[in-house]
């Protein structure tokens, strides 16, 4: 397999993640989870009392941090310096101060670099929300995956019912949305499909045809590039 540069990006609970970790082991690439940095931001942002519209204090927090992703005994891990903040990054309180200090542009600004010196030896599945639009451009291949906001949801819920920390359903849609919004209104690297992007709703499709449906596109560009 050719050296490429893959992005998924789409909605919350669209299946992203686990799609994302399915192909980057298929084809021996690094698997980067972009969402895990806007939330490491958030942790940090949260366990220093920064509200997520202080731009001045987010902009001097991003400038002294330090997220890395590191493989230990428990996976693929992020760190803030020598710390392992993987476990507390997950909450629903997390997701949505993710999600507003998102939409702040010095917050975009200082991952955008990271991210992009993360993607220089390609080879790589991206998932995020800007990553064919914003952060690669140029990526080989685009997909945008989505689906039924009840399906993303009770997708959601079960996880969190695995984690044992169960939240209604009703919540778990209703913060769901919000989250849409809040990720596809901001005016700075919004979530939508950029132009050339492969739209697959995974809706009506098992897990497996989605990466199979992925996989002929990923071929497909391997074999035309040189
Ligand atoms: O993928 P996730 O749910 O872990 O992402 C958490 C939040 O981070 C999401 O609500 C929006 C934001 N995000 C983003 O703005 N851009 C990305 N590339 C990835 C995530």
């Amino acid at each position: 397999m050719k050296k490429l540069v893959i992005t998924i990006d789409g909605p919350a609970g669209a299946g992203k993640t686990t799609v994302s970790k399915a192909l980057a082991n298929r084809l021996q690439y690094k698997y980067i989870d972009t969402g895990a940095l806007y939330r490491g931001v958030a942790f940090e942002a949260h366990a220093k009392g920064i509200s997520p519209d202080d731009d001045h204090r987010l902009e001097a927090l991003c400038n002294e941090l330090e997220l890395k992703f590191v493989r230990n005994n428990k996976g693929v891990r992020l760190y803030s310096g020598e710390t392992d903040i993987s476990d507390y990054i997950r909450t629903p309180e997390m997701s949505m101060t993710a999600s507003a200090v998102s939409a702040r542009p010095v917050v975009r600004e200082a991952l955008l670099g990271l991210q992009r010196k993360m993607g220089a030896e390609k080879a790589a599945v991206f998932e995020g929300r800007d990553m064919g639009t914003v952060v690669f451009p140029e990526a080989d291949v685009k997909f945008f995956l989505t689906a039924d906001l009840e399906i993303r949801a009770s997708r959601r819920h079960k996880e969190l019912e695995e984690k044992k920390s169960p939240q209604k359903f009703e919540e778990v849609e209703r913060d769901m949305q919000r989250r849409d919004n809040n990720d596809s209104s901001r005016k700075v690297a919004p979530l939508k499909p950029s132009e050339d992007a492969i739209l697959i709703d995974s809706s009506q499709y098992s897990v497996e045809s989605v990466i199979e449906q992925m996989m002929k596109h990923i071929n497909e560009k391997s074999a035309a590039t040189p």
